[in-house]
């Protein structure tokens, strides 16, 4: 402590031309939202963009994939075959964040945060080479090859992005900058939205280019993101690097004077550098560390199995199956993605006024209700147009209800609930939980469909209400608290 104060002397002395001028109250300035976009654009741009890629160019993969068989074998390929190879390219994208999640603790400690950010990039150029060479080398295998690299490169940026936000920020502004990463994520979902309509790249020629324009980001983040200091807390509280750290502090903040936020993170450090980082199994026998464990992977499994994905992936169907005809279902498709960046942004306004749980509680309460009455509407869609009308409104408001807090907050809930020994290894597992669940609804969904009918909402329905009793429950609100007073909390909860 007392190397700390003189270090931080030190360095007062020696960078008194630190800009101070662009501080505002809330301790947000230009460096910040620097760091923020290099981290955030240039990542979360993957997980959004390869999510809904695919979705509109379904039938010019598959009859190429068919073409090529053909080619190969001299044999027409069955229709069943070359569905399959398809739902394998959309859906192996999810194994591979499943993969790149369960490492981001390793990942994040070793190479740090930025470190790993940055390393990370080399997956998505070797996922594009693979990908957008394939037409060239008439190789179906290599879309997979590359959908499973750049999945693990997702599942790494849905650990490492929101860490980073939630380590650098202040913690007045936590939720919302926590909530860039989802706002990334729906943006990009619209573009590739709309730029893989026919019009656009969606063409038999220009597929390889769809595919191929993840690298942008890659590269914007390859020349942005050096210039950022790495975490503050990774630095001391990993490191053990006390000047670094405050540099990087005094960096974010736009200012020297970080000592009250300095002295919050040596306390925090002296008490964590005796004991080692926290083990899966730990995580799983003590007490303090099991409940906000519990709660991470729920809201991660709430998030998925809520459903959101089989309207993102199959908006077209579902909209079909309310009545509309091929060219009204794309424009409801992108109205849907427009919706969701724009709710998304009202969330990141909301969820420092109104808190974490009460986004939650209100978002997956609506989602509930909504699915029921969707549920309904269905079943008589094809009696009415005015009913198939209905339909499409309640999946927008039940894009509208996701995206006010269930899309955003179990991003960067997770980071919250734990302190830095523990935050590597859960996030790891609230990752891995994620898209887990995502696959499987991916996987589940368009079979249940078939089986079901409209009834298949049912499953949604009864699923969101357990979840919303639930974070009703268990979850407690974080707005405000700083990351140790959270620990603490939960530490107190396990002597009760
Ligand atoms: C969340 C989900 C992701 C989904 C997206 C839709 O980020 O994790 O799977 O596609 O929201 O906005």
């Amino acid at each position: 402590k007392e190397f700390g104060k003189k270090a931080e002397k030190e360095h007062h002395d020696s960078t008194s031309t630190a800009d101070t001028s662009k501080v505002n109250d809330l301790g947000f300035n230009g460096r910040l939202a620097f760091a923020i976009a290099a981290a955030a654009l240039g990542s979360s741009f993957q997980h959004g963009y390869n999510t809904g890629v695919l979705n509109n160019p379904q039938k010019i993969l598959e009859q190429w994939i068919a073409a090529t068989i053909q080619d190969r074998s001299g044999e027409a390929p069955s229709q069943d075959g070359v569905i399959m190879i398809f739902a394998l390219m959309v859906s192996i994208f999810c194994v591979g964040g499943m993969i790149g999640g369960a490492i981001t603790g390793v990942v994040a400690e070793k190479f740090g945060r930025k470190g790993g950010l940055l390393l990370n990039n080399v997956l998505v150029l070797a996922a594009v080479i693979c990908m957008s060479s394939s037409k060239a080398a008439a190789s179906y295998e290599l879309i997979i090859l590359g959908r499973f690299l750049i999945g693990i490169n997702s599942g790494l940026n849905a650990g490492l992005v929101p860490m980073y936000l939630a380590e650098i920020s202040p913690v007045n502004l936590r939720g919302a900058v926590g909530t860039v990463y989802q706002l990334v994520i729906t943006i990009s979902i619209l573009i590739a939205q709309i730029v893989s309509l026919r019009s656009i790249l969606g063409t038999p020629e220009n597929w390889p280019t769809l595919l191929a324009i993840t690298i942008i980001p890659a590269i914007f983040q390859i020349v942005t993101l050096p210039f950022c200091p790495e975490s503050p807390k990774y630095l001391l509280l990993s490191k053990g690097r006390d000047l670094d750290a405050q540099k990087a502090l005094s960096w974010f903040r736009g200012t020297l004077a970080v000592h009250e936020e300095m002295d919050g993170m040596r306390a925090e450090y002296d008490a964590i550098k005796l004991v080692p980082r926290v083990t899966m199994r730990e995580l799983i026998t003590n007490n303090a560390l099991r409940i906000p464990l519990i709660i991470s992977l729920t809201v991660m499994l709430a998030q998925q199995l809520s459903g959101i994905n089989a309207v993102m992936f199959f908006s077209s169907k579902i909209f079909k199956m309310a009545g509309l005809n091929d060219d009204n279902s794309t424009y409801a498709t992108l109205g849907m993605g427009g919706i969701n960046v724009f709710m998304t942004i009202v969330s990141l306004v909301l969820v420092e006024k109104a808190g974490r749980k009460t986004l939650l509680l209100l978002g997956f309460a609506g989602m509930t209700v909504d699915t029921l009455l969707l549920t309904i509407c269905m079943l008589f869609a094809d009696q009415s147009r005015a009913l198939g009308i209905i339909c499409v409104i309640l999946v927008l408001v039940y894009v509208i209800m996701f995206a006010s807090g269930p899309g955003s907050i179990p991003w960067f809930l997770v980071s919250e609930l734990f302190n830095q020994s523990a935050r590597p290894t859960a996030s790891s597992l609230a990752v891995c939980t994620n898209w887990t669940a995502n696959f499987l609804v991916g996987l589940a969904f368009l079979p249940l469909a078939e089986a079901l009918g409209p009834y298949v909402f049912l499953i949604f329905v009864v699923l969101q209400a357990l979840f919303t009793l639930f974070i009703y429950k268990k979850v407690p609100e974080t707005k405000n608290k700083s990351l140790e007073e959270i620990s603490a909390m939960f530490r107190q909860q396990s002597y009760q």
